[in-house]
């Protein structure tokens, strides 16, 4: 390990910048080796502050020479940056640093990615590129001149002069140093035009490789719709005479939302039907649209410490999901959403990663990009949002932007906003965002005299907390008699004690409840539940949300029954779902949901939440068993989708079509188990789209008899790197749990694969870490094997191995023996010398120690 005890960061300790930031003026002479960086800054005292040292960051530079209102200062230099004396009142610091960005495989700072510069500086990466106060609330405007010789030169805000070798920008809206970008290389533009609400016009840029033009129009359809959609929902403008999207290969997440010059991961841009599956269209709609909307949730109100970072992610995630419902459908999105939730928040809420949504300690920031601050913390906008109603949810938003623009903002900020513009009190509704743990609630009924009471009673005992402050959990509820109609109108039941009963009289036949419809909150509903009465609600309820979950919890009931004593499924689950199979007035894409089957890993945290130590292996084998008694039970309504839910004419993307194929394909998967993949084959041999040759490809390794269709698409895609990332993941996903390590290891040695590329990796090691079965096999193949990895990427990407240590934070659900590899494995890892700071934290917290 690099640091014995690195240092912890409180929240609590927070204190200003003692100076402001007039203006920066940055120069950059671009060179791979020997990038020179001139900044020029106009420091005056922060009157907020009660003074302090001049302490600027800076990581990794060679500084050549600093001035103080142009005279020579030789600044005190440390490994994390500088301080310096400096001047009572206001003055002008200057310095020059040389840095490498070809050598910066870290991607954070300035780096090079097929010969093209470009950055990536949340959350702490503009200290690789110059001396600065970099933390997010000091802002000001900016000035660059890059000098280059790529024939695009790109940076935020406005284009304000270019020539032969240089362009010059200046983004006048104040901003912090994370948001800073700049992209130099050989590109090209497609290019569009938008007119704002109150008639701006905005030049619309997607840049990409010469040859890429043509896989940009989905993504600038959808930068359109969000443009509009943001005046439309929220009232709120673009701001500046251009937006740009940069798209990048080498990055180590999915987008970034730079001012005026959003940087994605080309993978969330490029588009053709022929390269890009209908899940890709969704996402680049999604993400697009969450860059997008940061410009006011972000960056024009941006987060006052990085412990206020769910103020913009958490917002802007709850933003995208909006956004994407009412492009799409609400209630397919919402079980989308709620699929990942479990299967990444609840996770890492039930295990030792487990955090609030706004923490208030951390070692590595980059650590806290997680599933609890974005996702949770979409959750929690949510619940506000049913809380307080649509009409209040806007008026408080409302005043959020009027009260705070242009501020560095923290959750108090915000909260008190809703508490002004609606007249409440969220002390009690604030635990959402200070304590950890996922809520799990106790249900039980009783009828008597036409009255049903529901007892209700929360604790987050499944994560092992005795710390719990009952919270304020609304509960969208209704009751649905036995023909199927609604017994009452729906109602939001507020749980705030520990334990309520509500009591709903005057009913004349006992109905059933239908319970956190739309999960309403993000909480373990607990609750005795027949068959019968599973079935009824995938039947009948109206709430597309829960009529899913009823489904899903009745196939969750046969497989854990199938693991445990080796029960064989009973005909009330496979009737009920060849009966939603068949159900023409349900919308395709739900139906293509309900047929799917909860994955390994959910069943493996299913039996861990009900005390069951979970046997991946076991899992696996029940899961594969169950798939075959669908496939035979449903066979005739299953092959008669494949045909009905054929296109009838050419390829679209949208969620319509998609939907259709969704189904379609969700059908092939079952038939495949059944018809030796003859229908896989043709579909692959004859398929125009990525969509449908993918998923046959998945079919034919799905049932063993893919190696000639993997040789002829990797002939067919060889020089298009997503494509050939879907190939590498693939193989992974669907290999054997025996197999999965000896071929996870041998695409590791294959020309193509690249330590130094994001996504090329995560396609492999990725795959496996998700693959439960393989990962988790008995013999340990896979612990060592991505141990072995880690090893060797922590030295050139810690934040993206960081992140890929995840892959163990649920080790003690596990049996003894593998406890023991895995921990063995973590340790050989800890005891890495030169560790990142980054991974020295993650196995700490996911070892305990
Ligand atoms: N702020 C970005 C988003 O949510 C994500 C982000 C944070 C990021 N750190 C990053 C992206 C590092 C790339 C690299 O949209
Ligand atoms: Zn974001």
């Amino acid at each position: 390990m690099r640091d014995a005890a690195p240092q912890t960061i409180y929240l609590k300790d927070y204190t200003p910048f003692p100076w402001q930031i007039e203006w920066v003026k940055l120069t950059f002479k671009l060179a791979p080796t020997g990038t020179r960086v001139l900044s020029e800054i106009r420091f005056a005292p922060n009157p907020d502050a009660d003074g302090g040292e001049f302490f600027l960051h800076g990581e990794q530079l060679a500084l050549t020479s600093s001035t103080i209102d142009g005279i020579a200062v030789s600044p005190t230099l440390t490994d994390e940056g500088l301080t310096c004396d400096v001047p009572d009142g206001a003055f002008t610091w200057t310095a020059e640093v040389e840095i490498a960005p070809e050598k910066n495989t870290a991607l954070e700072g300035l780096y090079m990615s097929n010969g093209m510069y470009c950055t990536q500086c949340e959350a702490e990466g503009f200290r690789k590129i110059t001396y600065y106060p970099d933390r997010p609330d000091v802002m000001a405007p900016f000035t660059v001149r890059i000098e280059g010789n790529a024939p695009v030169l790109l940076s935020n805000g406005n284009p304000t002069g270019q020539g032969d070798g240089w362009a010059e920008w200046h983004d006048p809206w104040p901003k912090p140093a994370y948001l800073f970008a700049l992209v130099a290389g050989d590109l090209t533009a497609v290019t569009d035009s938008f007119t704002t609400a109150s008639g701006m016009s905005v030049t619309l840029n997607i840049w990409v490789r010469h040859g890429d033009q043509g896989k940009c129009d989905y993504a600038m359809d959808a930068l359109k719709r969000s443009m509009r959609w943001d005046e439309k929902v929220y009232g709120r403008e673009y701001d500046l005479d251009v937006f740009n999207i940069v798209a990048v290969d080498d990055f180590n997440m999915g987008a970034m939302e730079n001012k005026g010059l959003n940087i994605f991961n080309s993978k969330y841009v490029l588009a053709s039907p022929k390269t890009a599956t209908d899940r890709d269209y969704e996402f680049i709609e999604a993400i697009i649209a969450h860059e997008y909307f940061h410009n006011w949730t972000g960056n024009r109100i941006t987060c006052r410490d990085w412990f206020q970072l769910c103020l913009k992610e958490g917002l802007t995630v709850y933003r995208d999901q909006q956004f994407s419902g009412d492009m799409r459908s609400h209630a397919v999105k919402r079980i989308d959403d709620v699929v990942m939730l479990r299967a990444r928040q609840f996770r890492e809420d039930a295990g030792p990663l487990a955090h609030p949504v706004r923490p208030s300690s951390y070692i590595e920031i980059n650590n806290f990009y997680t599933a609890t601050v974005y996702e949770k913390g979409a959750e929690v906008i949510g619940m506000l949002r049913t809380l307080v109603g649509a009409e209040g949810y806007k008026t408080a938003l409302d005043l959020y932007f009027e009260r705070h623009d242009g501020d560095a903002a923290t959750i108090e900020d915000f909260r008190k906003c809703f508490e002004d513009a609606c007249d409440i009190d969220l002390t009690q509704f604030a635990l959402w965002w200070h304590d950890p743990g996922t809520p799990r609630v106790t249900v039980t009924e009783a009828w008597a005299d036409g009255t049903l009471s529901l007892h209700l009673k929360q604790s987050t005992q499944a994560a092992g907390r005795d710390d719990y402050n009952p919270r304020i959990i609304p509960l969208v509820t209704a009751l649905i008699a036995p023909d199927g109609s609604e017994a009452m109108e729906q109602v939001v039941v507020k749980l705030t004690e520990a334990e309520h009963t509500v009591r709903f009289p005057m009913l004349t036949e006992r109905p059933i409840v239908s319970i956190n419809r739309g999960f309403s909150a993000p909480v373990i509903i607990e609750r005795d539940s027949s068959t019968e009465e599973r079935a009824f609600l995938l039947a009948h309820d109206t709430d597309p949300f829960n009529r899913w979950e009823a489904g899903r919890a009745l196939a969750k009931d046969v497989l854990t029954r199938m693991v445990t004593d080796g029960d064989q499924p009973g005909p009330a689950y496979l009737n009920a779902l060849d009966q939603m199979a068949r159900d023409d007035r349900l919308d395709p894409s739900f139906r293509a949901l309900a047929l799917g089957l909860p994955s390994d890993d959910d069943m493996a945290q299913t039996l861990a939440d009900s005390g069951i130590t979970p046997d991946p292996t076991r899992i696996y084998t029940a899961r594969l068993s169950l798939r075959k008694k669908v496939a035979e039970h449903l066979e005739p309504a299953l092959a008669e989708l494949y045909t009905a839910m054929d296109r009838p004419g050419p390829y679209t993307p949208d969620a319509k079509a998609a939907g259709c194929r969704a189904l379609r394909l969700k059908a092939l998967g079952y038939l495949s188990l059944l018809d030796g993949g003859k229908r896989a084959q043709k579909q692959f041999d004859t398929a125009d789209n990525m969509t449908e040759q993918l998923s046959a490809l998945a079919c034919l390794i799905d049932i063993g008899t893919a190696d000639e269709a993997l040789a002829a698409f990797a002939r067919q895609w060889s020089s298009d790197r997503l494509v050939m990332d879907k190939w590498f993941a693939l193989q992974v996903a669907g290999a054997t749990p025996a197999d999965a390590a000896t071929i996870a290891k041998s695409l590791t040695e294959h020309p193509d694969f690249d330590w130094k590329n994001p996504n090329r990796f995560r396609s492999v090691i990725g795959a496996l870490t998700t693959n439960a079965a393989g990962f988790h096999d008995p013999s340990g193949a896979s612990y060592s094997l991505i141990i072995d990895w880690l090893i060797t990427l922590d030295a050139l990407n810690h934040q993206t191995t960081a992140r890929m240590t995840t892959a163990f934070e649920t080790w003690r659900r596990y049996d003894a023996d593998r406890q023991g590899l895995i921990r063995e494995n973590l340790e050989r890892l800890a005891a890495k010398s030169d560790l990142s700071r980054d991974v020295t934290e993650m196995v700490s917290r996911i070892l305990g120690t």
